[in-house]
């Protein structure tokens, strides 16, 4: 758990906002193109056409996820991991949907934000698939992590608690 309350994160999260240019408003822009990429995508598209019948809900939902994830806000209390668990997803899967974000993010983000969301982006992606792995009593490494992958750090505050 992340110590030091509320005055700590809000802290924590200027100084992120300082570094990257990152806001909400930021995070809306990503979050909306990269879904409607996604939506039109091949290989992506229709597992999310399986599974999404509110996109607006979806959005909402990615927006507050994105938020937690990059700026610390804490805004979304979700168990991403399971709900990965039971989609019918592979590597190809995963790499695509990371090429599409980081195409996404390069595109629209100042280069040190754009870092900021793709690096926290792989790290999640990869903690997925190894998930994903450990359910089918596999073990596997992380494929997208381009730092220090010894040092993984928890995804968000909350996630060190559980
Ligand atoms: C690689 C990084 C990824 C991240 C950061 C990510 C993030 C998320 C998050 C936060 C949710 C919402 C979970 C909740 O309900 O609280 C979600 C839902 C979902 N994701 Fe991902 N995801 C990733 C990869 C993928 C991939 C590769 C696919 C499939 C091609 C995928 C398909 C979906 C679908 C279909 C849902 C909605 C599931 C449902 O509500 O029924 N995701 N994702």
């Amino acid at each position: 758990m992340l110590e030091g309350g509320p005055e700590r994160r809000a802290r924590i999260t200027q100084d992120i906002m300082d570094r990257t240019g990152i806001d909400e408003a930021m995070i809306e822009r990503l979050v909306s193109l990269f879904y409607q990429r996604v939506q039109l995508d091949p290989i992506i598209g229709p597992v999310f056409a399986a599974r999404i019948d509110d996109w607006p809900a979806h959005i909402r939902k990615l927006c507050a996820f994105w938020s937690s994830v990059a700026l610390m806000s804490g805004r979304y209390h979700g168990a991403p991991m399971q709900v990965h668990m039971s989609l019918p997803i592979n590597d190809a899967h995963f790499d695509r949907w990371l090429d599409l974000f980081e195409q996404t993010a390069n595109e629209l983000c100042p280069p040190a934000a754009a870092a900021h969301f793709i690096e926290r982006a792989r790290r999640i992606g990869d903690s997925f698939e190894m998930g994903i792995a450990a359910q089918q009593g596999m073990v596997r490494g992380a494929r997208h992590q381009t730092e220090r992958p010894d040092l993984m750090r928890p995804l968000m505050p909350d996630d060190a608690a559980q």
